[in-house]
């Protein structure tokens, strides 16, 4: 998979992405705003890890953001199952020294996009946590419209915070 934009390109993984993506996600700043199955601090094994299974799983939902042809972000789909199974939840990070410049923003719309285009969903959806003012403009920017406030749904660095819910419907 590949997808051209202005500012960055949206692409399948390559083991060889693994150095790229050890070094950008190694941050606390990204940490702070993801799962915490998102290891910190990050190692090369846990990038290798990441791209093996982002490569065995099918249909592909895990991508590269690439910037002059290195891998310095990550968006993926999480295809939802039973009663659900036409949503999809988007996740992203990108590496902080290219915060700012547009990209999470473009490469957000392109898989949700791509999510309409290529499974049958009809809504994609993501939680920022209450502090990721820079998340919420991402999505807004991207057509997603702010659903809800999810009172205290987090427990992030210690301390239990509300999710603002936003979602897409074609
Ligand atoms: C969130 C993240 C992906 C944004 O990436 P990015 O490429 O810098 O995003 P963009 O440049 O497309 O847009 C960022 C927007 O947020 C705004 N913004 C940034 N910091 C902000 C803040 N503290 N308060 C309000 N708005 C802020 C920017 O001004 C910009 O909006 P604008 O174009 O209207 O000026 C990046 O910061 C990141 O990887 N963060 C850590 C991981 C993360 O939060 N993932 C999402 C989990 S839900």
């Amino acid at each position: 998979m590949e997808i051209v934009l202005p500012r960055c390109v949206v692409r399948s993984f390559s083991p060889a992405d693994a150095p790229s993506i050890a070094r950008h996600a190694n941050n606390r700043a990204i940490w702070i705003n993801v799962r915490d199955q998102f290891p910190f601090p990050y190692a090369l094994k846990d990038a290798e890890r990441f791209i093996r299974d982002a490569a065995g799983t099918e249909p592909q939902t895990d991508f590269a953001i690439a910037v002059d042809r290195a891998a310095v972000g990550a968006v993926g789909l999480r295809l939802k199952k039973d009663i659900w199974r036409r949503s999809a939840e988007i996740g992203y990070w990108l590496g902080q020294e290219f915060w700012g410049r547009g990209i999470a923003t473009e490469a957000v719309r392109a898989v949700t996009g791509y999510a309409f285009n290529h499974y049958d969903v009809c809504r994609v959806y993501a939680g920022a946590y209450e502090w990721n003012l820079a998340s919420m403009r991402v999505l807004e920017k991207a057509g997603y419209t702010r659903e809800a406030r999810l009172r205290k749904a987090a427990t992030k660095d210690g301390r239990t915070i509300d999710l603002v819910l936003y979602a897409v419907v074609r």
